[in-house]
């Protein structure tokens, strides 16, 4: 594929839904729009679903699930494809990075760097659990009589999978290799900003030799397609990534079918910096923390807690450091920072600006303004002067916008940080290896990272604790979001 640029973007060719292996429209026939961020204008016209077409998804998805090739594949041949899958990701990397771009609007190097890498490394972890995934003897009472007592792992059965548009293929990726390594079938609703990547996906998949009706995708929106899969009788589980509030209305809507729920959702990630720390990397740390991903993403460090005998140091740096970054066209190597995704989001974003700037006075020491006026850019923004009850500093922001908040000392400091109704993440920058331990045990989040931020690995868990979310990703403990206990007791006929 030739270099893609604003002005001339890849061609998109899929756009409709993937289901029982073929491609159809929405029954409706109905289509919506969707975008390029970095110009403002609809790149795609994608079926938009309805409950019939969930419904047929969920058809599909229970047929593969109970009878055909898929039902009866040893783990061994689950994984195999999952690795086959990985491959074809691998081979199709710049296809795929362009068409994240377009849709997307984040920087070409980062899809390169980060999302593609991640999404064949997590396919390859969870092919390689396939054929790992046993279940327990259990040593039970003997008085009662002779007993083999065990258990195995068996799929939920049909997954619901709903993500947004951040990490478009990496969240497709992270809800898919756990459920088919476990033996599940799936229903993805990719977000409707971006549903393109997910469709490349799909048909990769299909290449790779997933059986029909394993993988189906569902376009659609929230209200819409992702209700009536939440709703549906036929689907065993939903696993959602998304805002807290999306989360409360799935689980209300779930109640009378009883699914199985597992929620990765937003936060207000600390990140603490003590006067003894590596500046230089707490300030490349931090900076990572918040823009990488122009701040769309659901671990950033969106405040940035600093001692105060340090405050003034850091804030230079980072204030210096942040009009580093180079902003614009998204298809080149050199740019640091793309559009924000949606117009919706552009104008949230510069909404906070304001409340921060206005509602909270707190200072504004960079950003705080849209760049160019084509596309959906926002300068790296910091705010300094942030007190821990502002509303900049308590409500997901989901953009590149800092809060700089002081603190006196490691008890004041963890209080603060556990001061939200988030527990997603922290991070800690320190010499003193004492600090770094209370902070990682003092703070309330699924991860901790100590002088680093944003390492991620399929192997390793991802979650969130209070609203940050429920149950886990990647790692061994995915598996247990993705597979049911069976408990079986037989008799030896002793007595
Ligand atoms: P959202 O939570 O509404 O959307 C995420 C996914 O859920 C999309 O696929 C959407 O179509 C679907 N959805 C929406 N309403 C639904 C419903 N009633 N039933 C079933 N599915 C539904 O997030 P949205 O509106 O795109 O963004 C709003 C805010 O959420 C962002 O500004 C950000 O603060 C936060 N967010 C957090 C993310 C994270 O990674 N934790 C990702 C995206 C957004
Ligand atoms: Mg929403």
């Amino acid at each position: 594929m030739t270099t893609a640029t604003m002005s001339s973007p890849p061609k998109v060719r899929l756009t409709q839904n993937l289901i029982d292996g073929k491609w159809s429209d929405a029954g409706s026939r109905a289509t919506f729009d969707t975008f390029g961020p970095a110009t403002g204008e609809v790149v795609a016209k994608v079926a938009s679903s309805d409950k019939t077409d969930v419904d047929a998804a969920v058809k599909a998805a229970r047929a593969a699930l109970e009878c055909g090739p898929w039902s009866k594949m040893s783990a061994r041949d689950r994984g195999k494809l999952l690795f086959k899958l990985a491959e074809l990701v691998e081979r199709n990397a710049d296809e795929l990075a362009s068409l994240e771009v377009l849709n997307n609007g984040k920087p070409i190097g980062e899809v390169k760097g980060a999302d593609i890498p991640l999404v064949v490394e997590t396919f390859r972890y969870f092919g390689g659990w396939a054929d790992k995934i046993t279940g327990d003897t259990i040593p039970v009472d003997r008085s009662m009589g002779d007993f083999f007592c065990y258990t195995k792992r068996e799929p939920v059965g049909v997954c619901g999978q709903i993500i947004p548009w951040n990490f478009p293929m990496l969240m497709a990726a992270w809800k898919w290799g756990p459920a088919l390594a476990c033996g599940n079938t799936v229903i993805l609703k990719p977000a409707e900003q971006t549903p393109l990547t997910a469709l490349r996906l799909g048909e990769l998949a299909m290449e790779a030799g997933f059986p029909p009706g394993v993988i189906n995708i569902v376009n659609g929106f929230g209200e819409t397609a992702g209700d009536a899969l939440v709703k549906h009788p036929g689907v065993d589980k939903i696993a959602f990534t998304g805002e807290y509030k999306t989360a409360q209305i799935i689980m209300r809507n779930a109640a009378d079918t009883l699914k199985r729920l597992t929620f990765e959702l937003g936060g207000k990630s600390p990140s603490v910096i003590f006067a003894d720390a590596d500046m230089d990397l707490a300030v490349r740390g931090s900076m990572a923390g918040i823009f990488f991903n122009q701040g769309e993403v659901c671990c950033a460090g969106s405040r940035v807690f600093v001692e105060e005998s340090v405050h003034d140091e850091f804030v230079g740096k980072f204030k210096v450091a942040a009009e580093k970054r180079r902003l614009g066209d998204p298809y080149d190597v050199k740019t640091h920072q793309g559009a924000q995704v949606s117009k919706e989001q552009f104008d949230k974003v510069l909404k906070y600006i304001d409340i921060g700037k206005n509602e909270d006075k707190a200072t504004c020491v960079t950003g705080g303004e849209r760049f160019g006026d084509k596309g959906w850019f926002i300068k790296p923004t910091i705010f300094t002067g942030v007190r821990n009850d502002m509303r900049i500093a308590q409500e997901e922001i989901f953009g590149p916008v800092a809060a700089v908040l002081k603190f006196k000392d490691l008890h004041d400091v963890v209080k603060q940080a556990n001061t939200t109704i988030y527990g997603l993440a922290a991070a800690v920058w320190t010499r003193d290896i004492t600090k770094a331990f209370a902070v990682a045990d003092g703070v309330r989040a699924g991860t901790v990272w100590v002088n680093c931020y944003n390492t991620f690995d399929p192997a390793a868990p991802f979650g969130g604790y209070k609203f940050s979310g429920q149950g886990r990703e990647n790692g061994k403990d995915a598996l247990s979001a993705y597979s049911e206990v069976k408990t079986v007791w037989v008799n030896l006929g002793k007595r």
